[in-house]
């Protein structure tokens, strides 16, 4: 076990132009389609971030050859719906919840067993939300009795049926579950959910062949449709280009580009919510990678407001929370945010892990059942920690610009999950971060 330890110096502000990695999402959704393909499949601008290495290695022990031609490059030999075969060990999903409620749709399919394992706060994710509709389908999965992993996969006895599911939770993760199971079911599978979640499952399996009939909100296919290799390139993650767009709108007068951004409407909830916050965003060059938009963002420091943000804008931004929680933080005046109870259960519950930090640092946060209440202030310094979750941990180092202290962030070895080279390119970029690795 590793304990990475962030250092950050108060002040500074970031300019030049930057290109964070590929966009994990779409990274996990390239390997596991172009597997399941006929035929040979490229894919560029791969993340190489541990959550997504999971997803490439359990595919790799289930007999697909994928070969890493450069960094980010692989070439994924595809072996057909049906060519997949039973791994000799349970598969380790590390912190990766998409890997995990993804898989699970797709191994409930299987004529072979597989075990589901993952890591501390994998272990404590709640799976009974994909687990549910899939056994509605027919298929056969044993949980914790806390509804968690490990998840027993068996092969269901007569083959799986499509259904008509009314997700209570707008989740892509469960969303797409359901689809990829539907792959193999009789019939039509269909999702309906809440809010729209994003759609990457839905554009990507149509650039492999497969049609699927979908709206915001709604998506649907007919079981039993081949999937054709087709080429991805990977956009560059909004997610993580988030702490950039972040770091440069709450310093006024930094002036920061950022390339190749993935601007999916489903993803796009932060640049709105900043936007309403007073930042100075603009989309330039915009253009498509295969199904997918992309665009460069040019990020202009200001002063920022506070603003309320409700249940319509979570889906969108439902990774973004703990950056716009550091705006508010920065902003002048109070930010509220309401309909986020998801935020709860993502890789720590964000909202305490959240507010717990900005309280370190001397700012007003009271977290509340679905949300929070932030009064914009001066910033201090001290330690805070990042409950091993990636983005708050990045979300505090951005931070430190603002910030008339040091702060030091504990636990930041997951940042790898999802922003490998994170702290070197902030530093490149003009955050005074350093990085202490007590492995
Ligand atoms: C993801 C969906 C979201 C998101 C996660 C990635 C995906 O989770 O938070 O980081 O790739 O489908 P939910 O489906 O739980 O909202």
């Amino acid at each position: 076990m590793t304990d990475v330890t962030f250092q950050v110096l108060p002040g500074g502000s970031l300019s030049g132009a930057v290109r964070v990695p590929g966009d994990k999402s779409i990274s996990h959704r390239a390997v596991m389609l172009a597997s399941l393909a006929e035929g040979r499949s490229e894919v560029r601008g791969f993340l190489t971030g541990e959550d997504c290495l999971c997803t490439m290695k359990a595919f790799r022990a289930m007999g697909v050859r994928i070969d890493q031609l450069a960094e980010t490059h692989l070439r994924v030999h595809g072996v057909g719906l049906h060519g997949l075969q039973e791994p000799a060990q349970a598969l380790d999903l590390g912190n990766s919840g998409t890997s995990m409620r993804l898989m699970t749709g797709l191994l409930a399919a299987q004529r072979f067993p597989t075990t589901l394992i993952g890591d501390e706060s994998l272990s404590r994710r709640p799976m009974r939300r994909i687990v549910e509709p899939l056994r509605q389908m027919g298929a056969q999965i044993e949980t914790t009795a806390r509804n968690t992993a490990p998840l027993r996969i068996l092969p269901a006895g007569g083959g799986l049926s499509g259904i008509s599911y009314k997700s209570p939770v707008a989740s892509a993760q469960v969303k797409s579950g359901v689809l990829l199971a539907g792959l193999y079911a009789s019939g039509r599978t269909e999702v309906l959910e809440p809010e729209a979640s994003r759609d990457h499952t839905e554009r990507m399996l149509r650039a492999f062949g497969v049609t699927v009939d979908a709206e915001p909100g709604r998506a649907a296919l007919q079981g039993a449709q081949a999937l054709h290799a087709s080429d991805v390139e990977v956009p560059a993650d909004i997610s993580s280009a988030t702490f950039f767009m972040l770091g440069a709108a709450i310093v006024p007068g930094s002036d920061l580009l950022l390339s190749d951004v993935g601007v999916n409407p489903t993803r796009t909830g932060v640049i709105e919510i900043l936007q309403r916050m007073g930042a100075d965003i603009e989309l330039l060059n915009a253009r498509r990678f295969g199904g997918e938009p992309v665009a460069d963002l040019r990020v202009r420091g200001r002063q920022l407001h506070g603003i309320e943000v409700g249940h319509e804008l979570v889906a969108a931004a439902i990774d973004e929370f703990p950056a716009v929680f550091v705006a508010a933080a920065c902003a002048r005046g109070e930010t509220v945010v309401t309909g986020a109870a998801e935020l709860r259960v993502k890789e720590s519950d964000r909202i305490q892990a959240m507010c717990d930090g900005l309280q370190v640092l001397g700012i007003s946060a009271l977290a509340q059942a679905d949300g929070a209440r932030i009064t914009g202030g001066r910033l201090g310094g001290g330690t805070v920690d990042s409950k091993g979750d990636h983005r708050v941990a990045m979300s505090f180092a951005i931070a430190g610009l603002r910030a008339e202290q040091p702060i030091r962030i504990l636990d930041c070895g997951n940042v790898n999950t999802s922003f490998p080279g994170f702290a070197n390119l902030a530093a490149a970029s003009g955050l005074r971060i350093s990085v202490r690795d007590a492995a």
